[in-house]
C-alpha cells in the first residue's frame, strides 16, 4: 500500500461495523505522536505525512500547545465536490477552507492561550479536518523537549515539557515517533530517552531522522539507518523535510517530495537504501502498523459479533408474541448483514500482506 488513502474504504467498513455493535465502540486505531527536541522537525514530519501545509513551523519554539489533529474520511458520493475543510472545538461551526489561514489560527490560538513570548501550555489545541482523502485518525504535535528555559519560561520547563510528552506517550495505544535530527549526536537525543521511559523494548516506537541533507560533508547515517547504532524493533526512517529557506519561499509540497526523493537516490552512502528512506516509506510503514493493530483487534471483533448474533438469536426466540413479528424480521435482517459483513472484512483482511517491513 502506497498510501493512507487505501486503508480508507477497508477501516471505514470496520468502523461501520464497530459502530452497529456499540455506538461508542470503534476500531480505535493508534494515535501517532510525534516528539522530539526543539526544531528537530516534528511539525514538518507531521505536516508531510498529512500532505497539507497548515502546521506553523520554523527556527525556534513555535508548537507551544499540544496540537490533536484528527483526520476524518468524508464519505460517499455526495461529498465528491466537497472542498477539504478544517474546524477547530475553540470555533464551533466555521469551516476554514483555506489551510494557511488554518496557520493563522494555531498560531493566534496558541498566543491567546500560552502568551506571547516563550511559555507553553498544556492546554491542547483540538483540531479536525475533513477531507475524502485522509484516513480517520488522530496524530499529535507537541511542544519540543528543551534544557535550558528561555524568554518567560518557567525554571523547571524541561520536565513541564516532559512530564506532558509522557502524558501522551505513555498510552500503549499511541504509535511514538520519535524525531532525532542528524546533524546531531544520536547518543543525546532526547526523543529517544524518553520514548525508552515508556516503550523500552522499542516496539510502538519508529524513530526518525530529520535534517540528513544537513550533516557535515563525508558524514552520513548509515549506520543509525540500518539499525546498527541503535536498536527499535520498528527501525529508523531517514527524511529532508523543507528548510527554513523552503518554508520562507513557500516551497510546494510536491516539490519538496521531489527533492527529497533525488536526495536519496543522488547521494552515493544512500542511494542503495534510497528505497527503505524518505517521506512516501515512512507513511508506508506507519499504515503497516495500522494493518496490524487492525489485524491485532479483529479476533476481538468476531468474538463480539459472535456473542451478538447469539444474543439476537435468543432474542428472536422469546418473540413469541406475533405483535413482535416485525421486530423479529428486522432482527434476522440485521443478524445477516453483521454475518456477511464479518466474513468478509475477515476474508479481506487475511488476505492482505500485513508483515511490517523495515
Ligand atoms: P519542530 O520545532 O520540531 O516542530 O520543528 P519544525 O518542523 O518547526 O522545524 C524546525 C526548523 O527546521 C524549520 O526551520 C524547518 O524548516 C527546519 N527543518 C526541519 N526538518 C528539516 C530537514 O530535514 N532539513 C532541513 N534543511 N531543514 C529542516
Ligand atoms: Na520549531
Ligand atoms: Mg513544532
Amino acid at each position: 500500500m502506497e498510501n493512507f488513502r487505501d486503508l480508507i474504504p477497508l477501516v471505514n467498513k470496520l468502523q461501520d461495523v464497530f459502530s452497529t455493535i456499540s455506538s461508542n465502540d470503534t476500531l480505535d486505531l493508534p494515535q501517532i505522536v510525534v516528539v522530539g527536541s526543539q526544531s528537530s522537525g516534528k511539525s514538518s514530519v507531521l505536516e508531510n505525512i498529512v500532505q497539507k501545509d497548515f502546521l506553523p513551523r520554523g527556527s525556534g519554539i513555535v508548537t507551544r500547545r499540544p496540537l490533536i489533529l484528527q483526520l476524518i474520511t468524508l464519505k460517499g458520493e455526495e461529498n465528491k465536490d466537497t472542498p477539504e475543510f478544517g474546524e477547530f472545538l475553540h470555533i464551533p461551526n466555521k469551516r476554514f477552507e483555506n489551510f494557511s489561514e488554518i496557520r493563522n489560527e494555531i498560531e493566534h490560538e496558541t498566543i491567546r492561550v500560552a502568551g506571547t513570548n516563550k511559555g507553553i501550555s498544556r492546554n491542547p489545541i483540538h483540531l479536525k479536518v475533513y477531507s475524502p482523502k485522509v484516513l480517520n485518525l488522530t496524530l499529535v504535535d507537541l511542544p519540543g523537549l528543551t534544557k535550558i528555559p528561555v524568554g518567560d519560561q518557567p525554571t523547571d520547563i524541561e520536565k513541564q515539557i516532559r512530564g506532558l510528552v509522557l502524558d501522551y506517550i505513555s498510552k500503549p495505544n499511541s504509535i511514538i515517533l520519535a524525531v532525532s535530527p542528524a546533524n546531531q549526536d544520536l547518543a543525546n537525543s532526547d526523543s529517544l530517552k524518553v520514548a525508552r521511559q515508556v516503550d523500552p523494548q522499542g516496539r510502538r516506537t519508529l524513530g526518525v531522522l530529520t535534517k540528513l541533507d544537513l550533516m557535515d560533508a563525508g558524514t552520513n547515517a548509515l549506520d543509525v539507518l540500518s539499525g546498527r547504532a541503535y536498536p527499535l524493533k520498528l527501525g529508523f526512517i531517514g527524511v529532508v523535510n523543507r528548510s527554513q529557506q523552503d518554508i520562507l519561499t513557500n516551497k510546494p509540497m510536491e516539490e519538496a517530495l521531489k527533492a527529497e526523493s533525488d536526495f536519496f537516490k543522488m547521494h552515493p552512502a544512500y542511494r542503495n537504501v534510497a528505497h527503505r528512506c524518505g517521506t512516501p516509506f515512512l507513511t508506508r510503514q506507519l499504515n503497516n502498523l495500522l494493518m496490524a493493530h487492525i489485524r491485532d483487534r479483529l479476533p476481538d471483533l468476531k468474538a463480539r459479533l459472535n456473542s451478538m448474533i447469539g444474543q439476537t438469536q435468543q432474542e428472536l426466540s422469546s418473540y413469541g408474541d406475533p405483535a413482535f413479528a416485525g421486530q423479529a424480521h428486522r432482527g434476522t435482517l440485521i443478524l445477516q448483514l453483521l454475518t456477511k459483513f464479518a466474513n468478509e472484512f475477515v476474508a479481506s483482511i487475511d488476505g492482505t500482506s500485513l508483515s511490517i517491513s523495515t
